[in-house]
């Protein structure tokens, strides 16, 4: 496991998915207030960009924006049809007021 710097907490707009390449991996960052999220950025119903999708502050999720399924950012777990699988989650932590994301 290593940590990997996305930026600054600013450099993130409060409830607004992004899309963030690290090597291989295309994940989709969330900010709410001052917690980041980081999920896989493929859909588990079929394959779709979730930082397309509209982010729900209020319940911490994000909807897929092709077949509305929501998922939890905080675990990546479906909260709702059609999908059944979740998502891949990474753990965040923030260092000196950075964004790190922990990648395998
Ligand atoms: S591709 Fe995401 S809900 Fe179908």
């Amino acid at each position: 496991m290593r940590s990997v710097d996305l930026g600054t907490l600013e450099d993130f707009e409060n409830g607004e998915a992004r899309q963030v390449r690290v090597d291989e991996r295309v994940l989709v960052v969330v900010r709410i207030e001052s917690d980041v999220y980081v999920l896989d950025d493929r859909c588990s119903h079929e394959e779709f960009s979730l930082a397309l999708g509209e982010v729900n502050v209020a319940t911490c999720e994000i909807e897929c924006a092709r077949h509305g399924a929501m998922f939890s950012l905080k675990d990546g777990e479906p909260m709702s049809f059609p999908a059944t699988r979740p998502v891949a989650h990474y753990d965040v932590r923030m260092v000196d007021g950075r964004v790190e994301v922990m990648v395998p």
